[in-house]
């Protein structure tokens, strides 16, 4: 059997499973999604978001791309964002990282991958700020192992800068951040940093909602 034709099957068992369970199961899933969670995972095969939370579904928003980066141009990912935090109204957002992540590997590397240096170069500014505490981490594993945990770190940085988060705090004191890294090994999550709603968020990367309301009152008049 051709081995996409497995999926197909594999579907129409777990439709069958899930009525065999609760007949009114598609039909209450299909009526509206009310979501507590947005997970920002790598795209790496091995970390399905909803499995390593058991979730069902309804239960976690998900974007992943590779290496779990919040990228500020990234229309796709603030997309995503803008709707779990303004629309859904999510508590939690959660960047999760993992452990032997290729991406991290790659940046850490020297070789020409295409066009995917572009979306690596963001983990080598990540390499590049923190370039102190790693030169001095001399085991290559160990340094690896740091770099997952500060990209992680950094990208849920990134969503603090983010007009999006910050009006959200604003509006509904809400959503909570939360950086985590998955250990493959192990199967275990470690808790890398949370960003209470309404924390200070640094000068640089401040908005000001009212005076930006200001600025385009006295364009009009
Ligand atoms: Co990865």
């Amino acid at each position: 059997m051709k081995d996409y034709k497995k999926l197909l099957m594999a579907n129409k068992a777990w439709a069958k499973e899930r009525l065999e369970v609760d007949e009114d199961y598609f039909t209450d899933l299909a009526k509206d999604q009310k979501p507590q969670f947005l997970w920002i995972g790598c795209a790496d095969s091995r970390v399905p978001a909803e499995e390593v939370i058991n979730t069902q579904p309804g239960e976690v928003f998900v974007h992943r791309n590779v290496a779990n980066l919040v990228v500020h141009t990234d229309i796709n990912l603030l997309s995503v964002l803008q709707y779990a935090v303004e629309v859904l109204k999510v508590k939690h957002v959660i960047v999760c990282g993992h452990y032997g992540c290729g991406g991290v590997k790659a940046a850490m590397g020297n070789s020409d991958l295409g066009l995917i240096n572009k979306w690596l170069r963001n983990i080598k500014e990540v390499y590049d700020k923190h370039n102190y505490e790693l030169k001095n981490v001399s085991d290559e594993h160990l340094r690896f192992d740091r770099l997952v945990e500060l990209n992680v770190e950094e990208q849920v940085k990134n969503l603090a800068k983010t007009s999006i988060i910050q009006r959200a705090w604003i509006n509904h004191e809400l959503p909570h951040l939360h950086g985590w890294v998955f250990d493959m090994k192990t199967g275990l999550i470690k808790e890398i940093m949370n960003i209470e709603s309404n924390s200070v968020v640094d000068d640089i990367f401040k908005y000001d909602f009212h005076t930006v309301e200001l600025i385009s009152n006295s364009s009009i008049h």
